[in-house]
């Protein structure tokens, strides 16, 4: 019997999520283990939206509302934006597969960068369009050849800002500039997933600026409560687009995509200011000290605005990621994305991040690296 499937579905690579704790422990029978391999918050959610997600458990008899009211109104006041311009998906993972189905049909295009966010591209190929993949330069976003690559049959250019892997970040003169050469025919889509840890000296109101522009693409911000929000078991990310774009994105999510427990724990989350901030300083911390003691071990450490760093380790890093497992540490080899010598590590708690770098010397003197 053969698979109804065309080839573009049955080519598909399933995204390789970072190793559960769970599964090392059972697997190397180690306890303790410590994850700093998929941009968590280590912190944790804030205290306020678990009690949310308690108090209305006995309510999941009922479906959600389907409007996501409360908390769309809440972001909206939050952000400074009519509601109409927000869609709000299961994690903004769902919010890429909304605009690749209400833009893309067989043989469009869509841009994205290498490395960045997989997802992209998965999307894409899922509707049958041609994924159009311009090489990072410098671990930047390449602007100048993915302009070369816009033609009449581009829908979307995917830019996540931060970069995930590198952490690389782009100003708003650059992002100006871009729109400025881009047609009004396709939406460039700014993921903005680590957008919260950006150094605010250099942080843009993309939401602003979508608000205020005339002319050029429709520019979509993508945010999630995935990390800033220590959120990420909950699915709960959104989309801020010109309000014509959102109608259509609604057309095509289901009723009730967003469920009661993520509708309630993302609003108190929301409204807990001090558990956010306490992320953020956190983070900057911990990045701090990280970038000191990653130098000190001889590492070369990519700048980074987001809550990860891309790290060379001098050396072949899968044999350092195995090695680190070990040691109950989980990191994230970029063997995959042609990054032989590079790790990607989130910032932890203090105590993660020093048993990190101890776990990580030990490992550079085992493999002789450096
Ligand atoms: C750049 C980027 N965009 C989007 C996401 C997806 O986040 P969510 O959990 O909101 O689906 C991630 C997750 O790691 C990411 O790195």
């Amino acid at each position: 019997m053969k698979l109804p499937i065309p080839e573009y579905i049955a080519s598909i690579v399933p995204y390789p999520p970072g190793k559960p704790l769970d599964e090392l422990e059972r697997q190397y029978g180690i306890s303790n283990a410590i994850k700093l391999a998929s941009n968590e918050n280590p912190w944790g959610p804030s205290p306020r939206a678990t009690s949310a997600i308690a108090a209305v458990l006995a309510d999941l008899h009922r479906y959600p509302d389907g409007s996501s009211y409360n908390l769309t109104q809440a972001l909206a006041k939050h952000l400074a934006c009519p509601p109409e311009m927000l869609v709000l998906g299961s994690g903004s993972n769902e919010v890429i597969e909304f605009l690749v189905k209400a833009c893309v049909q067989p043989g469009d295009e869509a841009i994205c960068s290498h490395p960045s966010f997989l997802m992209y591209q998965k999307f894409v190929q899922i509707r049958g369009g041609k994924n159009i993949v311009v090489p990072l330069a410098q671990m930047r976003h390449d602007f100048k050849s993915i302009l070369d690559q816009v033609n009449d049959r581009t829908r979307l250019i995917f830019l996540d800002n931060p970069n995930n892997p590198t952490g690389s970040f782009f100003t708003k003169d650059a992002l100006l500039q871009l729109c400025r050469a881009l047609p009004p025919t396709l939406v460039l889509v700014l993921d903005e997933a680590y957008v919260d840890f950006v150094d605010p000296a250099q942080s843009f109101n993309s939401i602003e600026l979508i608000q205020q522009q005339t002319d050029g693409p429709l520019v979509v911000s993508l945010r999630t409560f995935s990390k800033a929000y220590g959120l990420a078991g909950l699915r709960l990310g959104f989309g801020v687009m010109p309000t014509s774009l959102a109608a259509m994105l609604h057309r095509v999510r289901q009723p009730f995509n967003i469920n009661t427990l993520a509708q309630v724990g993302a609003l108190a989350a929301l409204e807990d200011s001090a558990h956010y901030q306490r992320t953020i300083n956190g983070t900057r911390a911990g990045m701090a000290f990280l970038r000191e003691e990653l130098h000190k071990l001889g590492c070369v450490c990519h700048p980074s605005q987001a809550n990860f760093f891309l790290i060379d380790v001098g050396g072949d890093a899968n044999r350092l990621y195995e090695a680190m497992l070990y040691k109950g540490v989980i990191v994230r080899s970029m063997y995959a994305y042609g990054y032989t010598n590079c790790i990607r590590i989130t910032v932890g708690t203090e105590e993660e991040n020093a048993r990190f770098v101890t776990a990580l010397g030990e490992c550079l003197n085992e493999l002789r690296y450096g």
